[in-house]
């Protein structure tokens, strides 16, 4: 089957009340590890490619690998840019034959952000390529956070309106509290689903991305850590909070990449130091990539994509 058009994977989602799991991708292994825990639970997916993997792997090579997996799979796979920072970007991944691009012009003013998107959009729909954009800012956020510095950083629910009137777009990301890495929570992890359903309300059947939605897993820290990574303090958010927001407030596709990192290193980690006289990458590639296929099952089952395909 060939790449499919996240659009369709989104709607179906939005109507069925799960996420789609989409996962970062930066070379063979992470990419085999991701279809193969994918089709073990026949789920539908999209793997995303962000401009640094763009920068290392080259999107060429990672676009022939995701063909090629897709060779060995039915489940619908969607090809997606994530973070596009620049038209120039989004259109080098629509001309090559991603199915889907964000823009994020999360960085500007409003105004700005609106007009950079429907640039984007305009190119991106003409070619039949959907548009993910974002607004509000994610950052790390402290426990005692007040309402005027939430209103500042968080996605506001009636500029959200405005901005997918004005700029077309297929799915908005929005900022409610998560953020990237492996440090998203000074205290306890907490986020604004009272905003989200305000945001869902006011834009009924669009679909809604999380990103930032990394849990780093304690066991896949300590496995790191045991074997001599120092990353002492790393929090994520509760899977239980990821499951709520795909079930039941409607968020239609779900960012993760940490949680693949974290997976990918500690096997790695774990192997060479157990093999110290090891040298073939393929020994150590191998148990990393499992990790990965694992992890996947894992996210699959939270987000609840699992036998959706
Ligand atoms: O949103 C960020 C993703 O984790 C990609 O990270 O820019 O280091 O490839 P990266
Ligand atoms: P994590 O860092 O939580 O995995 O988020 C990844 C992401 O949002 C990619 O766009
Ligand atoms: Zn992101």
């Amino acid at each position: 089957m060939p790449l499919v058009s996240s659009k369709a994977l989104l709607l179906k989602a939005y109507e069925g009340n799960y996420a789609i799991g989409a996962f970062n991708v930066n070379n063979m292994e992470i990419i085999q590890g991701i279809i193969e825990g994918a089709t073990e639970v026949n789920a539908p997916i999209i793997i995303q490619v962000s401009a640094g993997a763009r920068k290392y792997a080259k999107q060429e090579y990672l676009r022939h690998l995701v063909n090629a997996g897709l060779e060995s799979t039915d489940i619908p796979i969607a090809l997606h840019l994530d973070h596009g920072e620049d038209f120039e970007i989004c259109k080098a991944c629509v001309d090559g034959g991603f199915t889907s691009v964000m823009i994020d012009g999360s960085k500007y003013s409003f105004e700005d952000n609106i007009r950079i998107t429907k640039q984007v959009v305009d190119y991106a729909h003409e070619k039949g390529v959907q548009v993910e954009a974002e607004l509000g800012k994610l950052a790390g956020i402290e426990d005692n956070i007040s309402v005027e510095e939430k209103d500042a950083i968080f996605t506001d629910p009636d500029q959200a309106v405005e901005f997918v009137e004005k700029t077309g777009v297929d799915s908005l990301a929005i900022a409610i509290g998560t953020s990237h890495g492996a440090y998203k929570f000074k205290g306890e992890p907490k986020l604004d689903f009272e905003r989200l359903e305000k945001i869902q309300a006011k834009l009924p059947g669009l679909p809604l991305v999380l990103h930032g939605s990394s849990s780093v897993p304690e066991d896949l820290v300590a496995i790191c850590n045991n074997f001599g990574a120092d990353i002492p303090g790393a929090r994520g958010v509760p899977e239980s909070m990821i499951e709520k927001a795909a079930k039941e407030y409607k968020i239609c596709k779900v960012n993760i990449d940490t949680d693949l990192r974290l997976a990918f290193t500690g096997q790695i980690r774990k192997f060479l130091k157990e093999n110290p006289s090891v040298f073939d990458p393929r020994k150590y590639l191998g148990p990393a990539r499992n990790a990965i296929k694992e992890v996947i099952i894992r996210k699959i089952k939270i987000l609840g994509s699992d036998g959706k395909a």
